[in-house]
Formats: structure tokens, C-alpha cells, sequence
């Protein structure tokens, strides 16, 4: 039964005038409410983009499998496939069909990260994002998927305050975005925040190691846990966040020795960018992962297309198409209704 179909049963009697419009009209068949119901729930077809709009999940006989699980991915779900060896897949995505695609090949994670910055904004640094920048995209994001769970990046400047603006700018994120989890950088300084939203019941994915958000104090975007003091910080730091309630934490910039004996010490899910197969999942950036990002990609990264190569041939056909005439063709244009009188023009000055 699909949620316009639930919703619709649920609706309590309409009163109308004096009558009250009984909850299942007598003589309607289940099938013609369910259409209608569909109906209800279908989105208008949009004047650009495609005019196929397919379920957002694809049917589960398409999901690989071992990615079958049948229902939405939550927090507590993630923590319960510690030690299962089931990897957590994750990655990024800022707008609708990004995080479309990312949803249909079966990620379990979505982050609205701040990244987007950088790699949608065009910002040297992850510094510059705005909270209502996060939560516009994370609603796009939110319309687009259902199986993922949907986190959103709390920007540099929004949880650096104090604990009652952390709360606030967080509700923000869930409530107006859609956001199920918020992520915020930094280990045993931001314990207590941490602590502080899991107990206004906003689910925190912790972020320890290279933290781009700190690009400023550490004097660049560099690779934590690489000396004994440092590892040992790092260890602490995730410690903190798991104390604190967090139901994941990013290792990211961490030799991969580190980061697999700090998994094997925590019994929350810690997930990896640059820093190893050892965590119990991974995150990448989309934009690197495609090949959309401009400009050579990080060590980390395995870039999996050259989507701009992709995007750069299409537009180069366009302007060659619309130059010499090849574009439009009667294919792309519309015919008025009925013929129109050949003077139909005379009467304007
Ligand atoms: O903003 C981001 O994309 C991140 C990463 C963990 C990928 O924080």
C-alpha cells in the first residue's frame, strides 16, 4: 500500500454543509481509491526535465540482494550493522537528481555536506555556507530520495556559539530541510554539543581528523593521527562523540592503521574518506566520485567517470547544432491548434 493510500484511509470524515462525506465512499472499490489515491500523490509532470517520473526507490527485485533491506535506513539501523561486515555506503549529494541517482544505486547515507561549498558554490573553502544554503538543498534532497538516510551538514559559524544556537540551528535543519541527522566537526571540545542535540532528539554523526571547517587554526587541510600524540587525540576524540550519543563518526584524513584500530575500539559505525578500508563505511564527495569536479581529485578519491568530459560534448554539440541550423527541427516544435489565417498578424501595429 503506497503512503498517498495510507494517508488517504487515514483522513478522518469530511463534513460537508450538514453531511458528513463518509471516510471510504460507498460503491468505490479499493482499486479505483488506490488510483486515486496514486493519483493524489503523484507529482505534477514538470515543464523541464523528464516526463517520466519513476518511483524514487527502484522496485526491490532491482536492489543488488545484499542491499535489500527492506526498510528505510535510519540512525539506530546504522548502529546495528556494526560488525555485520556490511559496508555503509555513503556519499554527497546538494539537488534533487544527484541524490536521485545516489538513492537508486542503493546508497544507505546521503550527506548534504558543506562541501557543497567547494564543489557546487565554487568556494575555496567549506567557510562560506550558509545554514539556509544547507537547508534548501537538503530539502531538494529530502524530494528526491526515500530509502537513504538524509544528513545534513551543520555550517562553520552555526554550532560555535553556544549550545542553544547549536539546538536552534539544528531544529532548522530537521524541520525545515527534512534533515533525519545533522554532522558537525570536532571531537572532545564539541562533545557537549553533541550531547545536547541527541537529547533534544536530533540524531549527530561526528566528524574527527582532517576538519575542513578548522582549516583556519590548523593552517591548512591536513592528515591527523600520523604521530603517537596525535593518534592517541584522535582516539579520544572519537571516544567523546560515541560517549556523547553520536551514531557515526567520520574519520577523515587518518593514516588507515589508525582508523581500523579506532573502529575496533568504538561500537558506533565510523566512516571513512581517505582514511582506509578498515572503517565500517565509506563517504566520498559526488562531484569527485563522477568526475564533476574541476581540477585533479585528492589522493583519496577514485573517480568512477568524467562526467564534465560528458557534459562538455553535449554543450559543444548544442552550440554546433543551434549554429548550423540543426537545432530546432520540426521534432522539437509545436503546430498551432488549426491553421491560422496567413493575415493573422495584420491587426497588431
Ligand atoms: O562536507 C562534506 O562533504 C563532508 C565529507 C565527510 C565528505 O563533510
Amino acid at each position: 500500500m503506497g503512503k498517498a493510500m495510507r494517508v488517504k484511509i487515514m483522513e478522518s470524515p469530511v463534513a460537508q454543509g450538514n453531511e458528513t462525506k463518509p471516510l471510504i465512499p460507498s460503491g468505490v472499490t479499493m482499486l479505483a481509491l488506490a488510483m486515486e489515491a496514486h493519483m493524489t500523490d503523484k507529482k505534477e509532470r514538470p515543464v523541464y526535465g523528464s516526463a517520466e517520473t519513476p518511483p524514487v526507490s527502484r522496485p526491490q527485485d532491482e536492489i543488488p540482494q545484499e542491499r535489500q533491506i527492506p526498510s528505510k535506513v535510519t540512525a539506530p539501523s546504522l548502529i546495528a550493522r556494526k560488525g555485520t561486515g556490511q559496508a555503509i555506503l555513503c556519499l554527497t549529494a546538494y539537488d534533487w537528481p544527484t541524490a536521485r541517482l545516489v538513492d537508486e544505486a542503493g546508497f544507505d547515507l546521503i550527506l548534504v555536506g558543506d562541501s557543497m561549498a567547494n564543489v557546487v558554490l565554487g568556494h575555496a573553502s567549506t567557510l562560506k555556507i550558509s545554514l539556509d544554503q544547507i537547508i534548501s538543498a537538503t530539502r531538494a534532497v529530502k524530494r528526491a530520495v526515500d530509502r537513504p538516510l538524509v544528513v545534513a551538514d551543520m555550517p562553520f559559524g552555526t554550532y560555535h556559539v553556544s549550545v542553544e544556537e547549536t539546538i536552534i540551528n539544528a531544529l532548522r535543519l530537521v524541520r525545515e530541510g527534512g534533515a533525519q541527522a545533522v554532522k558537525l566537526e570536532g571531537g572532545v571540545a564539541r562533545a557537549h554539543l553533541v550531547q545536547a542535540l541527541v537529547e533534544a532528539d536530533i540524531p549527530v554523526m561526528g566528524h574527527v581528523g582532517l576538519l575542513p571547517q578548522a582549516v583556519n587554526v590548523r593552517g591548512g587541510f591536513r592528515v591527523q593521527g600520523r604521530t603517537l600524540d596525535s593518534a592517541r587525540r584522535l582516539l579520544e576524540d572519537a571516544l567523546a562523540l560515541q560517549e556523547a550519543g553520536a551514531f557515526a563518526i567520520v574519520l577523515e584524513g587518518v593514516p588507515s592503521a589508525v582508523a581500523a584500530r579506532i573502529t575496533e575500539r568504538l561500537s558506533v559505525p565510523t566512516i571513512g574518506i581517505g582514511a582506509g578500508g578498515g572503517c565500517d563505511g565509506q563517504i566520498l564527495v559526488f562531484h569527485d566520485v563522477v568526475g564533476l569536479s574541476m581540477g585533479p581529485a585528492p589522493k583519496f578519491v577514485k573517480r568512477y567517470a568524467n562526467v564534465a568530459e560528458v557534459m562538455r560534448d553535449a554543450l559543444k554539440g548544442l552550440v554546433s547544432d543551434i549554429r548550423d541550423g540543426s537545432f530546432p527541427t520540426d521534432e522539437h516544435t509545436y503546430d498551432a491548434k488549426s491553421q491560422l489565417p496567413k493575415d493573422w498578424d495584420s491587426e497588431i501595429e
